[in-house]
């Protein structure tokens, strides 16, 4: 039969397919967050977040180490301190446990590129990401404090930082801080987009970051709304982010489409918990494939426009992807 457009021709073999794929995963692409606590030799898997760990620092070296050799290139930092109060005082302390798993890190892995999460939830005794007066979040006040956690791990050797509070003007706060110290290479990642989400579930339980009282809608973003995430964006971008980010991932593919559509900026989108864990209870009752449901995934979020991609399966994927190479 004469047909002239047959789109199954660049299906035929494997090298025709590698040859017109547009979208392709890489190594570099991949972020992992981790979890610090304090004390010793402590390894302890997340119940909700299976192959997921609190690590002491010295545990967190080695793993750090594993996953370097692998070729994995940047993480993402969260710490569980040893004690909370209500101003989240310990998120600024020159031997915190971001602080102190920072120097750690940077002395014996130079290369390991560092992120910091910068946010008050794990560390103030309510949960919520700012500071409360009379009931509410009160932003300016907050940002006092985001500015202090800042330059806090600014100089215990961070990278970059990524504030995740959502509180107005946090950009420009830090920026300013940041500048005023020197640290000008230090970047911002910006949780531009970020959605008041229940996929957050899990983190909640491995970051001992769940609000006591009420939620966190005065903040994060209605998950109904897409024309205000491009707002967001644009002030971010306004008050100096370097890279602004949509998160959750998957359920806001058109939130990373649009984003990398209008912004010239890199876009980075974070796979959060609760899309790790949904993955990975029904690989375990073998419902799913795990490897080729994440791969597909992780492709998903690259194709939609995110760069980089913030993943609990980063090393997993970049052994995944070198498996098929
Ligand atoms: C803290 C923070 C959260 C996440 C990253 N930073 C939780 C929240 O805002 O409640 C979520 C990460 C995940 O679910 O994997 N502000
Ligand atoms: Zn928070």
């Amino acid at each position: 039969m004469h047909l002239v457009k047959r789109p199954r021709r660049l299906r035929s073999s494997k090298n025709i397919r590698n040859l017109v794929r547009e979208t392709i995963l890489n190594p570099a692409d991949f972020v992992k967050p981790y979890f610090v606590v304090p004390g010793h030799e402590i390894k302890e898997e997340i119940s909700a977040m299976p192959g997921n760990y609190h690590f002491s620092i010295d545990q967190l070296l080695l793993e750090l180490k594993r996953v370097s050799q692998l070729g994995l290139q940047s993480v993402i930092l969260f710490g569980l301190p040893e004690c909370k109060d209500s101003e989240g005082s310990s998120a600024w302390q020159k031997d915190g446990i971001v602080q102190q798993a920072l120097r750690a890190i940077k002395a014996e892995l130079p290369e390991l590129y560092l992120i910091t999460d910068l946010c008050l939830c794990q560390y103030t005794d309510h949960g919520h990401c700012g500071i409360i007066k009379n009931g509410e979040i009160v932003n300016d006040l907050t940002l006092e404090r985001l500015g202090k956690i800042a330059l806090s791990h600014a100089r215990a050797g961070a990278d970059m930082i990524a504030p995740s509070d959502m509180m107005d003007g946090r950009v420009a706060k830090i920026r300013t801080v940041l500048d005023q110290n020197s640290f000008n290479n230090i970047a911002i990642m910006a949780y531009s987009a970020k959605y008041q989400s229940a996929f957050y579930g899990p983190f909640r339980e491995a970051a001992h970051s769940a609000p006591g009282q009420g939620d966190r809608s005065t903040y994060q973003m209605d998950p109904a709304n897409s024309r205000e995430a491009l707002r967001e964006i644009e002030l971010d971008l306004a008050e100096g982010a370097d890279i602004i980010m949509v998160k959750p991932a998957l359920a806001y593919l058109d939130i990373i489409k649009q984003a990398a559509v209008k912004y010239n900026a890199p876009l980075a989108a974070y796979n959060v918990s609760g899309e790790y864990a949904m993955i990975k209870a029904a690989a375990e009752k073998g419902w799913l494939d795990e490897k080729k449901v994440v791969l597909e995934s992780l492709t998903a979020i690259k194709r939609a426009g995110a760069k980089i991609i913030i993943s609990y399966w980063a090393d997993q994927a970049i052994k995944w992807l070198k498996q098929d190479r």
